[in-house]
């Protein structure tokens, strides 16, 4: 989400909703499918896929399973996913070029089951990619289960975006500032901000029954992003490599709950089809 949504929500005044056990299993249930739809992706995501092509499956992923892809028609937005390719930060628009051998694209889905969001993204690897791509994503889906860990009541959002932060610095990487994670459920968007950066002990509270996304975006150059003429692509203004993972979360008594975990173990490249569920 971007930092101007962001804004627009924080301003806005009342409570952050907390969910309960209804809430729970309809999450699950979209998180899962919207994991599902990821994992059919792996074995297609060669040198030669056009990304409208994987654009497309999914949609039709989406109806055969009775979902609807959130994105499409959001505020204008024409597709059933983003594909965010090297530089691509984020919202990339799926279109007709190919592929190729060394790229590495983060396919973001969000699919609403019974009125239930569920939002994740992956990075995948084309072809063979170098070491220095590999390793970015390493550190991005490092980052991301750091900030999950960092979930619980009492914890508060400073303490995700710390963890997140932290890590990917030793790293020598860098965080992007202009797009944050969302609380989701009944609507795409919604309080409480998840800054991917920060420090520890500030921000909103964590409490059970919350339900948000974690989804850092993290380059190994600057942090610096810019949008392109088409209004939605963000690209990394050193157009050096940025990488992302995202998964849905609910706060439970003792932790949270990953409802878009990979059913076929594919949360993480590299992804082993003999592995496969
Ligand atoms: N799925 C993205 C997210 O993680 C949102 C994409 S909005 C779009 O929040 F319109 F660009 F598709
Ligand atoms: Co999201
Ligand atoms: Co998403």
């Amino acid at each position: 989400m971007s930092n101007g949504d962001a804004n627009r929500l924080a301003s806005r005044d009342g409570k952050i909703p907390l969910h309960g056990p209804e809430a729970f299993a309809g999450m699950r249930k979209a998180g899962r499918l919207a994991a599902e739809a990821l994992d059919m992706l792996v074995p297609l995501v060669q040198p030669g896929t056009q990304t409208d092509t994987i654009d497309r499956l999914l949609l039709e992923f989406a109806l055969d399973h009775g979902a609807i892809p959130a994105t499409l028609n959001y505020r204008g937005y024409r597709y059933s996913s983003c594909t965010s390719i090297n530089h691509v930060v984020c919202h990339g628009m799926p279109n007709a070029k190919p592929l190729k051998e060394g790229d590495i694209v983060n396919i973001d889905v969000t699919l609403i089951v019974d009125g239930w969001h569920g939002d994740t993204s992956r990075m995948y690897p084309v072809g063979e990619i170098s070491r220095r791509a590999d390793r970015l994503m390493q550190v991005t889906y490092k980052s991301l289960m750091l900030g999950i860990a960092a979930v619980k009541p009492g914890a508060t959002t400073g303490d995700i975006g710390a963890a997140i932060q932290t890590y990917a610095e030793a790293e020598r990487c860098s965080v992007v500032t202009d797009f944050c994670g969302h609380g989701l459920g009944q609507v795409f968007h919604d309080r409480p901000n998840i800054l991917h950066y920060g420090q520890a002990g500030t921000g909103t509270i964590l409490e059970a029954g919350m339900l948000f996304t974690i989804e850092p975006m993290i380059n190994l150059g600057k942090p610096h992003v810019k949008i392109l003429a088409d209004g939605w692509t963000a690209v990394t203004r050193d157009r050096e490599l940025s990488a992302q993972f995202e998964h849905t979360v609910g706060v439970t008594r003792t932790g949270c709950e990953i409802f878009t975990g990979s059913p076929a173990g594919f949360d993480c490249p590299p992804y082993r089809l003999e592995n496969a569920a």
